[in-house]
């Protein structure tokens, strides 16, 4: 039986594909701060669901991972699907720490931990959702933007670091543009390509089957990644 770890799976995507891994026969350890969420997951398969309530966005995830990893005797994946957005026009500094904690620190914390066991295991599956937002500024949202960039060319660096060990660890980034999920706050109707939170959660599963290293959820997104590359500056300001 496959093992897999989903940080942030209370709500949205982490949620979507613990539902989809469960539905594979997937044994899960699941985390986030809102436990009712969790269970009710739970509830679906009660034997194949190991509940955790953590706040990422403190220093001890390599506590929550200890636990989970013990408590599901080895792991095959881990999936950190946590992260927050804050809109910061005035530029405040705590609203921008908020959201590093979590998206940066959090972040870090996870993959370094799960490279290095999976180092010692002798190989696995390290999967993140970034976003398109990874490829450009945002002047709303400074830190959300920044941080994705982060996550991205984090991942990468772990990929160039698997190959030159020459362990079969696989990283794979999930670029979403917009998904309908709470994290959009009501806004969907404002936004455009906003995909259903199933179709996306089941494109990210193939791609995490295929081992894919960089994803654009929903596929069409890449054309707006093409776009960030080549349009000049000049105009893309004008959107972000
Ligand atoms: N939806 C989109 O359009 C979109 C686009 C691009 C990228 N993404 C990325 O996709 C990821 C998932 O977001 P989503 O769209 O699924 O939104 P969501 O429904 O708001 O999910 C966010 C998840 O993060 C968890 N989380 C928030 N603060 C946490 C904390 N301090 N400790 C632990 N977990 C925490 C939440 O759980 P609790 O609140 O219960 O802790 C929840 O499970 C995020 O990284 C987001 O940036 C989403």
């Amino acid at each position: 039986m496959k093992k897999a770890i989903i940080i942030g799976a209370s709500s949205g995507i982490g949620k979507g594909i613990s539902l989809e891994l469960l539905s594979q026969n997937y044994k899960l350890a699941i985390s986030a701060r809102r436990k009712d969420r969790l269970d009710e997951i739970k509830k679906i398969n009660p034997k194949n669901v190991l509940v955790y309530e953590f706040d990422s966005a403190t220093e001890q995830n390599n506590t929550l991972l200890d636990s989970m990893i013990n408590d599901l005797n080895g792991v095959d994946m881990i999936i950190y699907c946590s992260g927050i957005g804050i809109i910061n026009k005035e530029l405040d500094y705590l609203k921008d720490k908020k959201v590093n904690n979590l998206n940066i620190a959090g972040f870090t914390q996870v993959v370094t931990y799960a490279f290095n066991y999976f180092i010692k295991k002798g190989g696995g599956h390290i999967v993140n959702i970034s976003s398109v937002a990874s490829e450009i500024g945002n002047g709303l949202a400074t830190s959300y933007n920044a941080s994705k960039a982060y996550q991205a060319n984090y991942l990468q660096g772990l990929r160039f670091k698997a190959f030159r060990m020459k362990v079969p660890i696989f990283l794979t980034d999930v670029r979403p543009g917009f998904v309908d999920t709470d994290i959009l706050m009501g806004n969907k109707d404002k936004l455009f390509w906003v995909a259903p939170l199933d179709k996306a959660c089941k494109q990210i599963i193939i791609a995490i089957e295929r081992k894919r290293k960089i994803i654009y959820i929903t596929k069409r997104w890449k054309l707006i990644s093409l776009l960030i590359k080549i349009l000049p500056e000049r105009i893309i300001r004008l959107f972000f």
